[in-house]
């Protein structure tokens, strides 16, 4: 039906192209370029609405809701779609293209014009008949990728991890590519970015971590496990993380907090950014270092300028810039010995009991813990890029063809070994554990490990240019670190790419030495080896 609709409206608009034309005749550019962005802004409104929806899905809506509510998203984003594509866009682009401004390099005109072309090339570069079979493959494979892990049989799932490899390939190729199939895929979530560009980085760091991880194995030291198995009662969590997050500056007259099963932020539009968490009654620091890793998200959603809200300039660069915003405030700051000098006496306030003859410098180690473990939603912070590595080596080589589905388990398991010293017991544990590859997210894996890098170069820059931050957190002064971060990165929207932003901000492209640094120092702490 939808692709019925879709056919007619490109015949109609194929057979009046004059008329189109027509229209736009006498529309000077900067008229152009004002109807492009307005008609920018009301597509972004537009989706608004579905975020606001998809928010309420996954925290309030009744379960009865669900059927209806997937009929109106799935109209929601239909009517996205259409929208998007409209070939009006395309004249709007092609005229507001010739602004001067337009023309000269990062200015906001020339950055907007780039953007939009490049999301409207893209969304019209895909055969409707693709999009529709990769939903149905993916709505079918997630059904099928619950109940395998859940029974640990990889078997049900291998057909449907191929047919979606194979889709996605289709995909990458309506896309477009030079170097590696897989670039395609990596460009949606992190533009500009490389296969070759990204394995120059990863080599090293892998290597390096393996090593530091081997480090902490041997050192023998482990904090008390007591310390996270404890009571701490979900209400008064929920008051800690809403201090907590307010304090870092997430501003909650434009924003709330509330609980989920799998947390996420959503940004849904001017004055509304909602953080979700969840609470475990035996341990606070998954919702408390859950909601700071929200709040980072949310903090450079609040920090987009709204004058620019609908267009480009006021949106975010990439999914790895965005995640060294939430890594930065959930591991930079919140588990620095800096920041617990200042909350800890208040979470002692807030648990008494289960904090009684806890010190500060064991919490700090026990908030720290470092140990190779299977699964990467529950690891830390030195082993979890090493899952990230794995996940992006075996996913680039499925969509180049150099490995079968059916192989995933036994590579997944060698390399396992390999990098971790641990034999993977069944496939729950192993190469099932993860959501994204029966939703066609192949590519979205290494923006995880792109954003620990950029936070990492990032945050030593701040120490340069802001002095003292150790001194000001452990004071409760987290402003000048968040106002240094609205001004080099949120206000700057997509004005440069990733890598460019990077090295206007600290001097230099990426590098995987910022991170290593940092660990190597805190681990070396904490585990008793040289950093
Ligand atoms: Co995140």
């Amino acid at each position: 039906m939808v692709a019925a609709r879709k056919k007619s409206l490109s015949k109609k608009s194929a057979a009046k192209p004059a008329k189109r034309v027509a229209k736009l005749k006498g529309l000077t550019p900067a008229q152009a370029y004002k109807d492009l962005i307005a008609y920018w802004k009301r597509l972004a409104t537009f989706g608004s609405v579905g975020s606001l929806l998809g928010w309420d899905q996954r925290t309030y809506m009744p379960s009865g809701a669900s059927s209806h509510r997937a009929e109106q998203l799935a109209l929601m984003s239909g009517m996205y779609h259409e929208m998007a594509t409209s070939p009006h866009v395309k004249d709007l682009i092609a005229a507001a293209g010739e602004l001067p401004a337009a023309k000269k390099e990062d200015t906001v005109e020339a950055v907007n014009v780039r953007e939009i072309r490049r999301e409207y090339g893209m969304a019209t570069k895909l055969p409707q008949t693709l999009v529709e079979e990769l939903s149905r493959a993916t709505s079918r494979a997630y059904d099928v990728w619950v109940e395998a892990r859940k029974q640990n049989d990889f078997n049900t799932f291998k057909s449907h991890l191929e047919t979606i490899v194979g889709l996605t390939r289709k995909r990458a190729d309506a896309l477009g590519w030079k170097a590696s199939r897989y670039d395609a895929l990596l460009d949606e979530y992190e533009p500009g970015a490389t296969k070759a560009e990204i394995e120059q980085i990863f080599a090293p760091l892998r290597t390096e971590l393996a090593q530091l991880v081997g480090e902490i194995v041997s050192s023998g030291r482990q904090p008390d496990p007591k310390i996270l198995n404890a009571d701490y009662p979900a209400a008064a969590q929920e008051k800690f993380c809403k201090e907590a997050a307010a304090q870092i500056g997430f501003d909650f007259n434009c924003g709330r907090l509330d609980t989920t099963t799998h947390p996420f932020c959503s940004g849904v539009g001017v004055g509304d950014t909602r953080l979700t968490t969840r609470y475990n009654p035996h341990d606070f620091s998954g919702a408390l270092f859950g909601t700071l890793h929200e709040a980072g998200h949310g903090i450079y959603d609040q920090g987009l300028e709204a004058k620019h809200y609908g267009s480009p300039m006021g949106n975010s660069v990439s999914l790895g810039i965005h995640e060294s915003q939430s890594r930065m405030w959930e591991n930079f700051v919140g588990r620095s010995l800096a920041f617990w000098k200042y909350f800890y006496p208040k979470l002692r306030e807030t648990f008494p009991q289960a904090l009684s003859g806890v010190g500060l410098d064991a919490l700090y180690f026990a908030i720290n813990k470092s140990q190779p473990s299977f699964i990467r939603v529950e690891s830390d912070e030195a082993t979890y890029n090493l899952h990230i590595i794995l996940r992006f080596e075996l996913e680039s080589a499925l969509i180049e063809g150099s490995l079968k589905a059916a192989d995933v388990p036994g590579e997944w398991n060698a390399r396992f070994k390999k990098l971790f010293g641990l034999e993977v017991p069944d496939n729950r544990r192993g190469c099932l554990q993860d959501v994204h590859w029966s939703g066609g997210g192949i590519g979205y894996f290494p923006t995880y490990t792109l954003g620990n890098l950029y936070a990492a170069q990032l945050f030593e820059q701040a120490r340069k240019d802001l002095g003292d931050l150790d001194g000001q957190f452990s004071a409760g002064e987290f402003q000048p670190l968040k106002g240094w971060l609205n001004q080099k990165v949120h206000h700057q929207g997509m004005r440069f790419r990733s890598n460019k932003l990077c090295e206007k901000v600290t001097g230099k492209p990426l590098d995987h030495k910022y991170l290593m640094r940092h660990l190597r120092k805190k681990f070396g702490g904490l585990y008793g080896f040289s950093a």
